[in-house]
C-alpha cells in the first residue's frame, strides 16, 4: 500500500465518485424499457447471463447510498438520469428526491443526461433522436435546474458508437463497423442541442464525459504508426476535435452523413469544462490478418488496425493494464493539442475492477492515478476535479456482475453494501488526511 502522502491539490479541487442509472438503479419494472433491457433479454449477450433488472436496487436504496457519499466526504456525485425513466410516470420524481437528498447531505449533484440507456423505441442512426434528446434535456433541466449547477450531456459517445453499433458487444448490438459513424455524429449533434437547451434553462456549468486513451504505436514502423494514428482519430479526436475545434479530423469527415458539416457550429457550442474518462492507454499496430483483443472486446480482422497487449504492467481483474502516467500524458496532450480552446478539465471517470474487501490493488491504482493528475496540474493543465468510477460494485454492461469497480462492495443476493479498504483510503484523501 502506498504510504507517501498524496501531494496537495488546489483549494476547490472537486473530488467525486461516479455511477450510471442502468448500472445501479434496478426497478426496471417501474420505467419503460431501454435498449439495454432489450439487449440483455437476448441469450448470450451478457457473459454471466445477468440483467440490470434489480442491479444495486439504488432506486429503492438511494438514501443509504447518499449516506455513504456523505460519509465519504466527496464534494460531488456524478450519476446519470435515465431517459426511459423520465418518460415514465413518476420517473422525474425519483431524481427530484435524489437531488434533494444529495443537497441535504452537502454533496453536489452532477447528472449525466445520457449514459447509454436509450429508450427502446429510439435509434441513434436516426438524426431525429438528437432533437428528441434536447426536448428530454429541457424537461429535466426545468425540473432539477434550481438545485443542479453542474451538468454532463453525454457519457462516452465513442464507446457507445464502437461497442454498441460498430462491434455489437453492447446494446443495441449492431455490427455495422464504419457504417456506425452516423451514430457518432448524431450523438455529437444531440450534445450540441442539449448544451443549447441547458443554456436556455439557465445552466452555466456544462460539460461532457468523453473516453480518451493515449494511443501508442506498436513500433516505429510506418505501417504501425499509421494504424495508431487512425485509431487515435477514430476513438479520440473524432469526438474532441468537433467539440473543441469545430471540425472533424481529416479522413473521417467524408464518412459522416452528407449534412454533417452544417451541424458543426452546434456541436462546437462553448463548454464550461471538458470531462475525460481514463482507464488505460491503447497500443495499436497495423492489421495482422487476425482478430485482436482490446479490454475484453474482440476486434475483427477486417479493421485497419490491431490492438496489441501492453507488456510488463500489472493488470486489473478485467485484464486492463495499469498505466498511471498515461493519464498525465492524456491531460498534457489535450492541453498541447487544444491550447486555449480547451476549457478546464475534469477527470469524470477513473478506476479499476478487483475482487475483495481489502482491495489494496485498487488503492495502489487510485493512488497512482491521483498523482498522475497532480503531475498534469504541475505541467500547467487546468484540471479541476477527479471522480472515481465507481461508488458501488454494479452491472458492468456485457460483463454482468463479474467486474467489481466499487469503493463499496455490493452483495448481489442481499444488496448489502460494505465499504472496502479503498473507500476508507479515498475518504482520508478527500477529507485532506493524506
Ligand atoms: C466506462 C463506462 C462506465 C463503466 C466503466 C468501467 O467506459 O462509462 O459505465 O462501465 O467504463
Amino acid at each position: 500500500m502506498a504510504t507517501n502522502p498524496v501531494p496537495r491539490f488546489p483549494d476547490g479541487f472537486l473530488w467525486g465518485v461516479s455511477t450510471s442509472a442502468h448500472q445501479i438503479e434496478g426497478a426496471a419494472d417501474e420505467r419503460e424499457p431501454s435498449v439495454w433491457d432489450v439487449f440483455t433479454s437476448e441469450p448470450g449477450r451478457v457473459k454471466d447471463g445477468s440483467t440490470a433488472a434489480v442491479a444495486c436496487d439504488h432506486y429503492h436504496r438511494y438514501r443509504e447510498d447518499v449516506a455513504l457519499l456523505a460519509d465519504l466526504g466527496v464534494g460531488a456525485y456524478r450519476f446519470s438520469v435515465s431517459w426511459p425513466r423520465v418518460n415514465s410516470p413518476g420517473g422525474l420524481g425519483f431524481y427530484d428526491r435524489l437531488v434533494d437528498e444529495l443537497c441535504a447531505a452537502g454533496v453536489r449533484p452532477v447528472p449525466t443526461l445520457f449514459h447509454w440507456d436509450l429508450p427502446a423505441g429510439l435509434d441513434w442512426l436516426e438524426r431525429d433522436t438528437a432533437s428528441r434528446f434536447a426536448q428530454y434535456v429541457s424537461v429535466v433541466a426545468d425540473r432539477l435546474g434550481d438545485r443542479v449547477g453542474k451538468w454532463i450531456t453525454l457519457n462516452e459517445p465513442a464507446e457507445h458508437t464502437l461497442l454498441g453499433h460498430a462491434l455489437g458487444t453492447h446494446a443495441p448490438g449492431r455490427e455495422l463497423l464504419f457504417d456506425a459513424l452516423p451514430v457518432a455524429h448524431h450523438q455529437l449533434l444531440a450534445h450540441g442541442l442539449a448544451v443549447r437547451a441547458l443554456r436556455a434553462a439557465g445552466a452555466t456549468d456544462i460539460g461532457i464525459a468523453n473516453s480518451h486513451a493515449p494511443t501508442w504505436p506498436a513500433s516505429d514502423e510506418p505501417a504501425d504508426r499509421e494504424a495508431a494514428e487512425f485509431y487515435d482519430v477514430l476513438l479520440n479526436r473524432l469526438f474532441s476535435d468537433p467539440l473543441l475545434l469545430g471540425r472533424y479530423p481529416d479522413g473521417v469527415g467524408e464518412l459522416m452523413p452528407d449534412d454533417a458539416d452544417a451541424d458543426l457550429p452546434v456541436i462546437a457550442e462553448p463548454l464550461d469544462w471538458y470531462g475525460v474518462n481514463y482507464y488505460a492507454p491503447a497500443r495499436v499496430g497495423a492489421p495482422q490478418g487476425t482478430e485482436s483483443e482490446s479490454g475484453g472486446v474482440t476486434l475483427p480482422a477486417a479493421l485497419p488496425f490491431s490492438v496489441r497487449a501492453i507488456e510488463g504492467r500489472p493488470v486489473t481483474d478485467f485484464g486492463w493494464p495499469v498505466v498511471p502516467e498515461g493519464l498525465t500524458e492524456l491531460l498534457t496532450g489535450l492541453g498541447d493539442r487544444y491550447g486555449d480552446r480547451l476549457p478546464p478539465v475534469v477527470v469524470t471517470e477513473n478506476g479499476c475492477s478487483y475482487e475483495g474487501l481489502d482491495d489494496q490493488d485498487r488503492i495502489a491504482y487510485l493512488d497512482g492515478h491521483v498523482r498522475a493528475v497532480h503531475r498534469a496540474l504541475e505541467a500547467g493543465v487546468d484540471v479541476r476535479g477527479y471522480f472515481v468510477w465507481s461508488l458501488l460494485d454494479n452491472f458492468e454492461w456485457a460483463e454482468g456482475y463479474a467486474r467489481r469497480f466499487g469503493l463499496v462492495h455490493v452483495d448481489f443476493a442481499t444488496r448489502e453494501r460494505t465499504p472496502k479498504a479503498s473507500y476508507r483510503w479515498y475518504r482520508d484523501l478527500v477529507r485532506g488526511r493524506r
